[in-house]
C-alpha cells in the first residue's frame, strides 16, 4: 500500500485511491496526487508543472518556485506561501516564520493510538511518518499518514517536537492540509443550531476562504465538524468527491481557500482562533486525527465508505452489529416531574407495549425540580426517590426491563452542593461574571481534580451493575473559557485541555463499563463527531422529534454517519419543538431508520395509542438486528418527498421509506429508482407477496404509493390521506 521511490516520492495506495506526494528539490513535501487509485502512482509526477508567475515571490531564491503556487502537504506562512498556513506560531526569535524540510520517514505495518485522544483503530494498515523540521528553530513535525486496506479513508494528524533550549508557541497546527487543483469545486457542508441540526447546504468554492468552525467548546450543531468538496454537479451517483471530517469533538476549524491561482486549500484540525499552545524544549503536541474520503461514484459511494469505516474503525467494537435495545424515556413524558411510582408506572406500560428498557432521563436528582438546580451533585433525590437508583433498577430489571439513566456530567448548577463547595471548579475568568446556558456552568474538566470527581460519582451508580445504558448530555456551550488550574500564559489552552479531560474520563468510565451502552447526546445533535462516537456507539441525533423535521436531519446526518450511530424516538403531538399535529405512524418512521429506537409519551399517550404502540414497538424489537451493519441509502429528496432504502448487512431484506409531506391533488405518479440490488435476485414485498425482479427495481424503479385526495380504487397503493403520510415496503430476497 506505502511505496517509495529512491528520489522520495510517496505513494499510499489501496482499492479506493491513491494519495501521492514527493520531496522537491528544495526539500518541501509537495503533494502531487489526491484521487482514484493509479496503476504506477509513483510515474504521476511527470504531471506536475512550475511556471513562472508574474509577481510571484520566489522561494529563498528558487527559480521559478514558488509556495504560492505549490501544493504542500504540510505549509507554513512567511517564505513565500500567502495562503492560511498549517503551522503558524512564535519561534524563540519572537517572529512567526518557520520552514519545515523533510528530514527523514519510516513506515510502520500499524497504526498506534493517539495518548491522549481518540483515534481510529488499526488493523491491515500502514503508517507513513514523515518528519520535517524547521533546521533554524529547531521544530520537528512528524506528518502520520495511515491507510487501509479495505477502507477508502486516510487518516492524517501531525505530532510537534520542540527540540530547542527556548519555547516555541503553537497557534496553527492543523491535522492534514490538503492542496487540491485548480477546478470547479462546490462546498457541501451542514448547519444548524438546536433541533434543527444537519441542514444541507452546497455552494460554489468561493474565491477567498470559506470556514466551517467551532469557538463553542463542542464540535457543535451550528456548523458540523464535515466539509466535502465536491467536483461541480456531483450528484449522489457521479462526481469526484473529497469530503473531511475530524474525530475530535471541541473547537474545531475545517478551511477551504481559494488561492489566487485557484487552487483550493484544505485545512482541518484544532481551530487556532483562541488557541495558543506553549511548547516547552523537549515538549510533544499531537494534534486530533482528520480523515479524508475520496469517492468517484459521487455522494452515495463517499457515504459509503464513512459509514464502513466508522462502523470498523471508530465505534465501539462491542457494540458492533448488536441489535439496540427500544426504550421507553422519561423526558417528553413527564419532564422533571418523575418520581419513583411515575417510574415504576411507566415501566410497566412499556412492557406492556412491548418495550425492552425504561430509561430515567433528567430530574432525578436531589433538588432537581426543574433546570434551575442540583447539576453536579448526582445523588438520588431523597423525597422522590428515597430508595436511591440502584433500588430503582433492580425494581425495574425485575419487571423484565433494561433500565437506564441520564447524566450531564459536564455541568453544575449555582445552585448545587457541588458549586458551594468548589465554586473555582468551573471554566471563568477572573473579575467576570460567568455567563449562564440553560442555568448552569461548565465544570472546568482539564483539571483531574474534577474529572476524578465525576467519575466517582458516576461509578457509585454504574457499580451497582443493574445500570445497561446512559445518556450523557451536554446542554450549553462555554463561555468565559478559562481555569483556576492553569497559569495565566497557558489559558488559551483550556479549551484542548478540557477535551482531554472528557475523554480521559470517557476512557475510565468505559473501560470500566465495556456492557453500558452510553448514549452521546449534546441537547440533541450538538457535539455529534467522531470524537465522541469512538466511545459511545450511538448519539440522540436530536430533540426534534416531530416527523417532517427530522427527515432533513436524518438526510443531512447520512451523508457521514451510518445508522448504527442514531437513535430516536416517537414523542408527543402536537410536537413539543414545533408544534406540528402527525400521526404516530408517521412519527415512528421518521425515526425507523435509526439502530435505536423507542418513545417518550406520557400515561394517556400510552394509553391511548396502546395497540398500535404495540405493533410499531414489535416491529422495532423485530427489525433491530437488521438496522445495525446495513446499507442507508439516500433515494429521493426534495422539498417535499424523501424516500430512504435500507438494506440489511447480509442483503436479505430491503426496507424502502417513502415519506410525503405536504398533500395535494392530481400529484404524479412517483417511482423510486432503487439502489445496490442484486439484478438477477427476486425481491418479494412483505404485505402481499408480490415479486419483483432487482434489475427492474434499480432501473425501472419501485412504483410509490399514491397520495390519495379524492377516490380511492381497490388496485391501486394509496399512501394514509392528508399531509405528513408515510409507507414502508419491507422486501425480502428470494433468491
Ligand atoms: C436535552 C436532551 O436533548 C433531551 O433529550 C433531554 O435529555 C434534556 N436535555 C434533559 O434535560
Amino acid at each position: 500500500m506505502i511505496t517509495v521511490s529512491e528520489d522520495n516520492v510517496f505513494s499510499l495506495t489501496n482499492k479506493y485511491f491513491s494519495y501521492v506526494f514527493r520531496v522537491s528539490p528544495e526539500g518541501i513535501p509537495e503533494h502531487i496526487h489526491y484521487g482514484g487509485a493509479l496503476r504506477d502512482p509513483l510515474n504521476v509526477t511527470a504531471h506536475h508543472l512550475r511556471t513562472q508567475r508574474e509577481v510571484a515571490s520566489t522561494f529563498q531564491g528558487g527559480k521559478f518556485f514558488s509556495l504560492s503556487d505549490t501544493p504542500q502537504e504540510y505549509p507554513s506562512f512567511g517564505t513565500s506561501d500567502y495562503r492560511f498556513p498549517a503551522l503558524h506560531g512564535r519561534n524563540s526569535d519572537g517572529n512567526t516564520v518557520f520552514s519545515l524540510h523533510y528530514k527523514k520517514h519510516k513506515i510502520t505495518k500499524e497504526k498506534k493510538p493517539l495518548k491522549d485522544l481518540p483515534s481510529t483503530r488499526g488493523g491491515a494498515c500502514e503508517t507513513l511518518i514523515v518528519t520535517l523540521v524547521d533546521p533554524l528553530h529547531k521544530l520537528e513535525v512528524e506528518l502520520h499518514y495511515t491507510i487501509y486496506e479495505e477502507f477508502g479513508v486516510l487518516v492524517r494528524s501531525a505530532k510537534f517536537r520542540n527540540k530547542s533550549e527556548t519555547e516555541i508557541q503553537l497557534q496553527h497546527a492543523f491535522s492534514t492540509a490538503l492542496d487540491l487543483p485548480a477546478s470547479d469545486y462546490e462546498i457541501m457542508h451542514f448547519h444548524g443550531t438546536w433541533s434543527r441540526e444537519f441542514n444541507e447546504e452546497r455552494i460554489d468554492v468561493p474565491k477567498g476562504r470559506f470556514v466551517v468552525d467551532s469557538a463553542r467548546g463542542t464540535s457543535s450543531a451550528a456548523h458540523a465538524p464535515f466539509v466535502a468538496i465536491l467536483e461541480k454537479g456531483s450528484t449522489e451517483d457521479a462526481g469526484r468527491v473529497y469530503a473531511t471530517t475530524l474525530v475530535y469533538s471541541g473547537n474545531f476549524a475545517i478551511n477551504i481557500e481559494k488561492g489566487e491561482f485557484e487552487d483550493v486549500r484544505v485545512l482541518a484540525g484544532i481551530n487556532p482562533f483562541n488557541f495558543h499552545w506553549r511548547l516547552k524544549p523537549g515538549k510533544k503536541f499531537c494534534t486530533p486525527e482528520a480523515l479524508h474520503v475520496y469517492s468517484d461514484t459521487g455522494l452515495r459511494g463517499m457515504s459509503r465508505i464513512w459509514h464502513d469505516f466508522i462502523r470498523e474503525k471508530i465505534s465501539p467494537p462491542n457494540f458492533k452489529n448488536k441489535a439496540r435495545p427500544t426504550y421507553l424515556n422519561t423526558w417528553e413524558a413527564a419532564y422533571f416531574d418523575v418520581n419513583e411510582d411515575k417510574v415504576l408506572a411507566l415501566a410497566d406500560k412499556a412492557k406492556n407495549v412491548g418495550v425492552d428498557m425504561l430509561v430515567l432521563d433528567d430530574g432525578w436528582f436531589e433538588g432537581r425540580k426543574d433546570d434551575t438546580s442540583s447539576l453536579g451533585d448526582w445523588v438520588a433525590d431523597t423525597e422522590r426517590f428515597p430508595n436511591g437508583i440502584p433500588w430503582l433498577a433492580g425494581k425495574v430489571k425485575a419487571k423484565g426491563l433494561k433500565f437506564g439513566i441520564w447524566f450531564e456530567p459536564e455541568m453544575v448548577n449555582p445552585k448545587s452542593m457541588l458549586f458551594e463547595k468548589h465554586p473555582d471548579w468551573i471554566l471563568h475568568v477572573p473579575g467576570r461574571e460567568p455567563s449562564l446556558g440553560r442555568n448552569q456552568l461548565t465544570l472546568d474538566l482539564s483539571r483531574k481534580e474534577v474529572t476524578d470527581y465525576l467519575f466517582r460519582k458516576i461509578d457509585a451508580i454504574l457499580s451497582c451493575g443493574d445500570i445497561d445504558y446512559v445518556k450523557w448530555d451536554m446542554n450549553r456551550n462555554m463561555t468565559e473559557v478559562g481555569s483556576a488550574g492553569l497559569s495565566r500564559n497557558r489559558q488559551r489552552e483550556v479549551s484542548h485541555r478540557y477535551m482531554i479531560g472528557l475523554y480521559r474520563l470517557l476512557r475510565k468510565l468505559t473501560q470500566k463499563y465495556p456492557n453500558v451502552l452510553f448514549e452521546n447526546c449534546a441537547s440533541g445533535g450538538n457535539r455529534f463527531d467522531l470524537g465522541m462516537l469512538s466511545f459511545m456507539p450511538q448519539t440522540w441525533t436530536s430533540d426534534m422529534c416531530d416527523p417532517v423535521g427530522r427527515l432533513d436531519i436524518v438526510n443531512g446526518a447520512s451523508y457521514l454517519f451510518p445508522l448504527d450511530v442514531m437513535a430516536a424516538y416517537v414523542g408527543p403531538s402536537p410536537n413539543h419543538q414545533n408544534g406540528r399535529v402527525s400521526s404516530i405512524q408517521t412519527r415512528f418512521m421518521a425515526g425507523v431508520f435509526c439502530a435505536a429506537r423507542g418513545m417518550s409519551l406520557n400515561e394517556t399517550d400510552l394509553a391511548d395509542n396502546h395497540n398500535e404502540l404495540k405493533s410499531l414497538m414489535a416491529f422495532a424489537k423485530e427489525s433491530a438486528d437488521d438496522m445495525v451493519g446495513g446499507r442507508f441509502d439516500r433515494v429521493i429528496k426534495n422539498q417535499n418527498e424523501v424516500c430512504w432504502q435500507y438494506t440489511t448487512r447480509d442483503s436479505s431484506k430491503v426496507y424502502l421509506a417513502y415519506f410525503h409531506i405536504l398533500s395535494a391533488p392530481n400529484l404524479p405518479f412517483r417511482r423510486a429508482h432503487m439502489v445496490g440490488l442484486d439484478p438477477n435476485a427476486i425481491y418479494v414485498l412483505e404485505e402481499d407477496g408480490a415479486s419483483y425482479q432487482g434489475d427492474a427495481l434499480m432501473q425501472n424503479g419501485m412504483p410509490m404509493p399514491y397520495v390519495a385526495t379524492g377516490q380511492v380504487r381497490d388496485d391501486v397503493r394509496y399512501m394514509s390521506k392528508g399531509d405528513f403520510s408515510s409507507y414502508l415496503f419491507v422486501f425480502e430476497k428470494a433468491g
